[in-house]
């Protein structure tokens, strides 16, 4: 089973770090199985293209808008980001839903919006470290995935990669053992058949502090489709390993 790898760069680099290491794994990386993407900021996504071209990256933007067009100070539509090569976009992360004070609902727009401009939706759901404590995960799961998949087709739902993200985790150093994001995927799933029928198959990537130590725990899972990696992508020599182990596990 191809695995998928995408770096989460959140608002860490300037636009030349960002080039500086997108060409640093440009070179590492002559082909690939593994679907690799890059979520470089907005004002750096041109850059880092140029820098990919030919090789075996796909690029992401890390949030959109979810209108297409009009007086939106600020904001960026899915159509912008195709235009710029983007085929992915990340949608809801919990530090969008924690400091923009992004919801559900929000979310279920922008999910919507990235499929109309056809790209590919990163959807993050997770539980705080709150839900976690208080053993709500997976009603906090279901939750977010019943809002965020509301009102789109069985075929749209098919599109879509969720990303488990447990909040309280992200950041920390500290992964979930692989087989606790294993029983956070099969709540996922189920939530996904429950708004689209047992027919429909998304996949589901871990994130929260995976690095290239920890990260084979996770590729080896069937269960497991892949990793979104903040801290670990933003190092070539660390990233390079990541792709080493997807590969192999593939
Ligand atoms: P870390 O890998 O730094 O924990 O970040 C995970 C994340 O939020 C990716 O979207």
């Amino acid at each position: 089973m191809r695995k998928i790898l995408i770096g989460n760069w959140k608002m860490q680099l300037s636009v030349r770090e960002s080039v500086a290491l997108a060409r640093a794994l440009r070179a590492g990386v002559k082909k690939a199985k593994t679907t690799i993407v890059l979520c470089p900021s907005f004002p750096a996504i041109p850059a880092v293209r140029d820098a990919l071209r030919g090789g075996a990256f796909a690029l992401g933007a890390q949030d959109l808008f979810w209108e297409t067009k009009g007086q939106y100070t600020g904001e960026v539509s899915g159509a912008a980001l195709r235009e710029l090569g983007c085929s992915f976009v990340i949608v809801g992360h919990s530090e969008r839903r924690a400091h923009l004070g992004e919801t559900d609902e929000m979310v279920n727009k922008k999910v919507s919006a990235a499929l109309a401009a056809r790209l590919t939706p990163i959807l993050c759901v997770g539980e705080t470290r709150e839900e976690r404590e208080r053993g709500t995960r997976d009603a906090a799961l279901r939750r977010q995935v019943h809002v965020a998949l509301r009102g789109l087709t069985p075929a749209q739902i098919g599109k879509v990669i969720v990303a488990y993200e447990p909040v309280w985790v992200i950041g920390s150093g500290k992964a979930v053992p692989p087989k606790d994001a294993v029983r956070a995927h099969g709540k996922i799933r189920n939530a996904v058949e429950e708004v689209a029928g047992a027919a429909v198959k998304v996949r589901v990537i871990y994130g929260g502090s995976v690095d290239s130590n920890n990260g084979a725990g996770f590729l080896r899972e069937a269960a497991v489709d892949g990793c979104l990696v903040g801290g670990a992508s933003l190092r070539a020599a660390e990233f390079l390993k990541l792709v080493q182990v997807a590969e192999t596990v593939a």
